[in-house]
């Protein structure tokens, strides 16, 4: 079988199979026009992250045939997005809003190394992007009515999820050769989940939805970005996404610290949430 063989039997599902001649305008809540295109940027981008985790696992071929897939949907959630948010906005150019982000934003394709300073460790960073995707992509899900992001929305939290499980595989292999301690695995990812407020984020809502006449702010994009975003979680997408955490640093995903930091993490996020919203108004 061809790649482009492989590459079909093994997506879950394709953009044509999405009833796009179900799209109502009718029930399209404009603040997630926005928080969209935002995503479809950076879904988009996924082939350069493929890029830079085969420089990372240069030797180990299996996972890099693994993160070519994963790029693959990656990159097809991109497109659905996109697709979804030229019919929600008529007027918007998905591939030139594409282009100005990629033009911008750049990973460091050349690095010899994770970032992260092991492979567990980037593999924990990646299952820390996992649980924020396929929690946000509930969110969103449950959070509209509109019946084609709906179905989009769920199939991308289905992919999500199922990249957690592949990166937390891996993961698992690494970390009994490299013996990363506990301290050190909730350090990497408690530093992931802190850049979620960095440029990537930012600067994908700014290429998505403001035009090259105002220049680029990371507090004031953040800002615009995380507070609408968070307005679409409920605590079970934070009690589940907590759990993930918890299982990704080896940590028991169910029990009482797991759901004492679910409820904290929650208050935190509605106490930023109207913090990022005075901030903007
Ligand atoms: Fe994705
Ligand atoms: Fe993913």
């Amino acid at each position: 079988m061809g790649r482009k063989g492989t590459e079909r039997a093994m997506k879950h599902w394709r953009i044509e199979e999405i009833a796009w001649d179900r799209f109502d305008p009718s029930k399209v809540d404009p603040a997630v026009i926005p928080l969209v295109k935002a995503a479809a940027m950076v879904e988009r981008n996924g082939r350069d992250y493929a890029t830079y985790l085969h420089r990372v696992f240069r030797d180990d071929p299996d996972f890099q045939n693994a993160a070519g897939y994963w790029a693959d949907e990656e990159v097809q959630h991109g497109d659905a997005l996109g697709r979804w948010a030229s019919l929600a906005d008529p007027g918007w150019d998905y591939q030139a809003a594409f282009d100005r982000y990629r033009a911008g934003y750049k990973l460091p394709l050349d690095a010899e190394a994770s970032v992260r300073g092991s492979r567990t460790g980037e593999l924990i960073a990646r299952c820390m992007v996992e649980t924020g995707t396929s929690s946000y992509y509930s969110a969103l899900a449950d959070g509209t009515d509109e019946p084609v992001l709906k179905q989009i929305c769920r199939h991308i939290a289905a992919d999500e999820f199922r990249h957690f499980k592949l990166f937390y595989d891996h993961m698992k292999r690494y970390l009994g050769r490299e013996n990363i301690g506990l301290l050190r695995r909730l350090r990497i990812a408690l530093g992931r989940i802190g850049e979620s407020e960095d440029d990537e984020l930012a600067y994908a809502w700014y290429c998505g939805n403001e035009t090259g006449a105002q220049t680029f702010q990371r507090r004031r994009c953040t800002a615009a970005y995380m507070s609408r975003a968070m307005g679409f979680y409920r605590f079970r997408h934070i009690e589940r996404g907590m759990g993930m955490i918890f299982k990704a640093v080896g940590l028991p995903p169910r029990g009482r610290l797991s759901d004492f930091s679910a409820r904290m993490a929650w208050r935190l996020m509605r106490w930023r949430q109207q913090r990022l919203a005075r901030q903007l108004a």
